[in-house]
């Protein structure tokens, strides 16, 4: 039994199938070849934060493969007036067969973890969106083959987000240049494990324009995180330098794409112009979510 609450929960290896079975089962559903792979499974997810696209594709994805899903708002639950998440997780244990969670502490994940007898999958926490650094490098994959050979920059905040493709860069081994303002780089923790294990570089810089240049590959995210909403407009002046533009894009490949995980603040990280331009993915970005769940959730549940 596994759990997935940051991309260093899988090997390099386990990686790589989830990652070759997402483009599969993509593949295979385009085609009209159907898997029912998890018939009678029941996914429960537990968000305690706003979301679209993991939630929907987390559950039209369960369906999809035959299963099931339930939707639980932590204000609904017994959570929310005291229950312990540790008897929480080992009631929901008793119903489902897995368990995605989307919170605040990345210890609220790591604790359902530790107590739920199921799989355990971060939808996003503070720290951590391994599911989305994951179908992420699938987008890169589709678009562009082997992420190995590329340069991959990414412009902004330090964030959840930044954090698991920091992760992605250490297992697969590509190079990845984070350009964040001071004060809002990435957690020097995560950062320092990453560069243990990596075999390309890991760099922090300011420039934007130094992360960007010749990379193939153009990430961002929003300035101020779900939970931050009080920074944000502090965050809006000292993330100015940082927004990606056409101006910015000039720097990078040709051939670069532009990647956006979504929900998109148009006219702050990224103008309008560049998220509804020829060189952006974001919806086949926010489509391939779907797949990479679905191949998620049958390695986790269906071997
Ligand atoms: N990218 C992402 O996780 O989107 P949602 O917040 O809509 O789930
Ligand atoms: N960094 C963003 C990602 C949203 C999908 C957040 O945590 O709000």
């Amino acid at each position: 039994m596994r759990h997935v609450t940051r991309v260093f929960d899988l090997t390099t290896e386990e990686l790589n199938h989830v990652l070759d079975r997402a483009l599969r089962l993509k593949a295979d559903f385009k085609k009209g070849e159907p898997r029912r792979s998890l018939i009678g499974k029941v996914l429960a997810l537990l968000f305690e934060k706003h979301s679209t696209r993991t939630r929907v594709s987390f559950e039209a994805g369960m369906q999809k493969l035959g299963g099931t899903s339930i939707y639980l708002s932590r204000r609904d639950l017994q959570l929310d007036r005291g229950e312990p998440l540790k008897d929480t997780a080992r009631v929901l244990s008793r119903y489902v067969d897995a368990i995605c969670v989307r919170t605040y502490g990345q210890e609220v994940v790591e604790e359902l973890a530790r107590w739920a007898s199921v799989p355990v999958i971060n939808g996003l926490s503070d720290k951590h969106h391994p599911c989305q650094g994951m179908s992420d490098v699938m987008t890169v994959m589709e678009k562009k083959g082997d992420i190995t050979n590329l340069k991959v920059a990414w412009v902004g905040d330090g964030n959840n987000v930044a954090h698991s493709w920091i992760e992605m860069a250490a297992r697969l081994g590509f190079h990845l240049v984070l350009a964040c303002p001071e004060g809002y780089d990435p957690d020097s923790q995560i950062l320092e494990e990453a560069r243990q294990v990596a075999t390309k570089p890991i760099e922090v810089v300011r420039d934007p324009k130094e992360a960007v240049k010749d990379a193939q590959v153009i990430n961002t995210d929003v300035w101020a995180s779900m939970g931050q909403e009080d920074e944000a407009e502090k965050r809006k002046e000292i993330f100015t330098p940082y927004q990606v533009n056409v101006e910015l894009l000039k720097y990078a490949a040709k051939e670069a794409i532009v990647l956006h995980c979504l929900p998109a603040h148009r006219g702050e990280e990224i103008t309008e112009e560049v998220l509804e331009g020829p060189q952006s993915v974001v919806w086949d970005q926010a489509e391939n979510k779907m797949w990479l769940h679905m191949a998620l959730l049958e390695w986790l549940l269906a071997g």
